[in-house]
Parts: C-alpha cells; sequence; structure tokens
C-alpha cells in the first residue's frame, strides 16, 4: 500500500448529491447504485452516504456484493442484477436480498431455492426494451412472467419489481430512448393482465433520472450521479458535486539537463534544464497508461501534464523551475475547486467516461473518508470487497 496516495472521499458529498437527485424524482425512490464497490468510493460507507441522503433503496450488480451490505447490518431492500449460474441464491433469499431476473432459467432455479428455504424469493422481471445486454426479450417476456405468476401463486416468489434499462439515455433526444419507453410500458401492461403487482417499476439511471421525468416510475437507480458526474458532461444545473479527490506526495524531486528523455521508452524528453517530480501513482493503482504525456495533474499551484510513460506504481511531472519539495501534493483529480482537474477531464484526453476513471481506482490506494458518516466505525471500510464479492 503506497504510504504517499490517497483516494479522499466526502460521504457529505454524496449525501447532498443524492438528495439533489430526489429532488429531480420527486415521488419516486431512490436506489443508491454501489455495484463495483460503489464505483470506487467504497460500497460501505457509499451506500450509508446514499441512505443519509434519502436513497430508500440500493443496487448491486452481483448477490456477493449485495450480501457485504447485509453483513454489515445494512437491512434496506437491496437488489442484485446480474445472476450468472451458480450464484448464491439461496443465501440471497435468506438475506431478503431482491433478484433481478434475466432469463428463465433463474425463476426455475429461484423457486428451487425458495421451496428449500421456505420462504418465497423476492424478484424483479428485467425487460430488455433494447439494450440487448440483460434483460428478457419481447418474444419470452410473456412465458417467463407465466411462470413468474404461477411461482407466485405457488407462494415460492414475490414480483417485487419490473424494470429495464437504458441503451443510451446520456444521448437526449436519441431515438432509443422512446422506443425503450415504450417497449417498457408494453411490458409492464402485460404483467398486469398477467395478475402481477410489483411494489415498484423502474428504468431511469442517472441521465435518465436528469432528464426524463416520464421514466422515472416508481424509482429511480442513479449511479455515476451519486458521484458526482454527470452522464451528460456539461449538462447545466445538476447541482453535482465529485466526492472522490484522488492525490499523492511528491515521493522525488530532481534537476535533469535538456535533452533529458523521461521515464520508460523515453516518450519525453526535456526541452530545457528543468525540475521533475515523481508521483508515487501508476497504472498498478487506476491511473491508465494512456495518460502518458497527457493526464492532467495539479503539482505546486498549477495544472501541468504527466510528462513520459506511466508505469506501475509510478510517473513523472516536468515542473519547469518551480518550486516543489517531496511530501507536497499532487492531486490528479478532484471537485475542481482550487483548479484541480476532475475525473472528467481525465475521462475527456483518454477518450473514455468518468466511470471509469474513478472506479479503476486500484485498492492499494486507501480511501479516507470526511463528511458525517466518516464517523461510523465500519465507514472506512473501502475494501469490503476483498472480503469475496464477486465484482
Ligand atoms: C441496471 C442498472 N441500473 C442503474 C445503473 C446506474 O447507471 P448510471 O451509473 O449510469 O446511473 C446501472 C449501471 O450500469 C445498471 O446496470
Amino acid at each position: 500500500m503506497s504510504p504517499f496516495a490517497e483516494a479522499r472521499v466526502d460521504l457529505d458529498v454524496i449525501s447532498a448529491n443524492v438528495a439533489a437527485l430526489r429532488e429531480r424524482a420527486p415521488g419516486s425512490h431512490v436506489m443508491g447504485v454501489v455495484k463495483a464497490d460503489g464505483y470506487g468510493h467504497g460500497i460501505l460507507p457509499a451506500a450509508r452516504a446514499a441512505l443519509a441522503g434519502g436513497a430508500t433503496w440500493l443496487g448491486t450488480a452481483f448477490v456477493e456484493e449485495a450480501l457485504v451490505l447485509r453483513r454489515a447490518g445494512i437491512r434496506v431492500p437491496v437488489l442484485a442484477w446480474i445472476i450468472p449460474p451458480g450464484a448464491p441464491l439461496a443465501a440471497a433469499i435468506a438475506a431478503d436480498i431482491d433478484i433481478g431476473v434475466s432469463s428463465r432459467w433463474v425463476v426455475d432455479e429461484l423457486v428451487t431455492a425458495a421451496e428449500e428455504a421456505g420462504r418465497p424469493a423476492r424478484v424483479h422481471l428485467k425487460a430488455d426494451t433494447g439494450l440487448n445486454r440483460g434483460g428478457i426479450t419481447a418474444g419470452e417476456w410473456p412465458a417467463v412472467v407465466e411462470a413468474a405468476a404461477r411461482a407466485e401463486a405457488a407462494g415460492l416468489l414475490r414480483v417485487t419489481g419490473l424494470f429495464s434499462h437504458f441503451a443510451c439515455a446520456d444521448e437526449p433526444g436519441h431515438p432509443s430512448i422512446a422506443a425503450q419507453l415504450g417497449a417498457f410500458h408494453e411490458a409492464l401492461e402485460h404483467a398486469d393482465k398477467a395478475g402481477l403487482r410489483p411494489e415498484v417499476r423502474h428504468l431511469a439511471n442517472s441521465a435518465a433520472t436528469l432528464t426524463l421525468p416520464e421514466a422515472h416510475f416508481d424509482l429511480v437507480r442513479p449511479g455515476i450521479a451519486s458521484y458526482g458526474f454527470s452522464p451528460i458532461p456539461g449538462l447545466p444545473g445538476t447541482g453535482l458535486r465529485p466526492a472522490m479527490t484522488l492525490s499523492a506526495g511528491i515521493a522525488v524531486v530532481k534537476r535533469v539537463p535538456e535533452g533529458s528523455g523521461v521515464s520508460y521508452g523515453h516518450r519525453y524528453v526535456t526541452d530545457r534544464p528543468t525540475t521533475l517530480a515523481l508521483v508515487p501513482l501508476g497504472y498498478g493503482d487506476g491511473v491508465p497508461r494512456a495518460a502518458t504525456n497527457v493526464g492532467p495533474v495539479f503539482v505546486g499551484g498549477r495544472r501541468r501534464t504527466v510528462s513520459g510513460t506511466v508505469c506501475m506504481d509510478q510517473f513523472v511531472v516536468d515542473v519547469g523551475d518551480d518550486a516543489v519539495e517531496p511530501g507536497e501534493p499532487a492531486v490528479l483529480f478532484g471537485p475542481g475547486d482550487d483548479g484541480e482537474p476532475t475525473a472528467q477531464d481525465w475521462a475527456d484526453v483518454l477518450g473514455t467516461i468518468s466511470y471509469e476513471i474513478v472506479t479503476c481506482v486500484g485498492q492499494r490506494v486507501p480511501r479516507t473518508y470526511l463528511g458525517a458518516q466518516a464517523a461510523d466505525p465500519d465507514a472506512g471500510e473501502g475494501t469490503a470487497l476483498v472480503e469475496g464479492a464477486g465484482a
């Protein structure tokens, strides 16, 4: 674990983001999406911060992640929506975890697991309305709905939710948005006719929570927006603020002459006598190697650029003639208040999305927490997934 590096997470900011999203969807529940270790922020602290901000549900990709929440004593409804063969369905039923169903075989396995458990499984049927990823196709929907309704009548399963997921909600006006909304309404109508009475119908990710009130239904599922990023970069008036600041103390400072090749491959060559600062973070910590010569870094009160190849554990920044000392912080990204880059800035130069930048911050980087939820003794367990979750 690098003693110099830190991913500082302001949990009050996550709570405030969730509260702002809740205002966007009045009348709907908010599910805090905390998969992938809370998008890198720490699953338990992120979950508690989301709940403090008004979320009443939590969402994960895998049952194992949901079990981490339960083991920590979190009792609100939790939905896990990727169920590979071998997923611990009996444990999910015992822990009252809602299961997202994308295939008929999951209904059958849940029925068996529920018989063994002696209690019904809680199920959200997921309609594939056009993403063509997870979800039940329109062709298979009637058969799965009938099977679920039969299992419900037998007391082995309770359909607590019906849901779907957008393909292009981050491109307002994209024709697939209206098509998916229409297909979701058809799926709901069919389920209603079959007698299903779910507690929640849900479709909206962050982008739809922010821009599509007609997609809010009974519950919205914002992930990235809770952590402070708009999935539609530049969307005005979101009131969102990034919660994570990634920084490291400079480890080495040295003067080098003009013409010095820097880092592996000498992909950066100094054009004058200059000072180089070594930042002890690398691709082993989630700093993409593609940030070589382009990643923005805030050092010594100014925004600069990664100089040369990003290595596994370190990279170098040319700071010119500025006085920089070992131990001084290099800030890779934060909320941007003091001129430091944001994770969105990193995403922009790397041709990716803010999601990937924050989620990929490695487990070697200690998470530290600020805010009211940080006072909780368990709030610092940012590495909870190491306990054995499958994400
Ligand atoms: C089913 C589902 N709902 C909600 C989300 C949250 O999406 P976002 O982070 O874009 O809000 C995801 C993320 O991939 C998802 O898979």
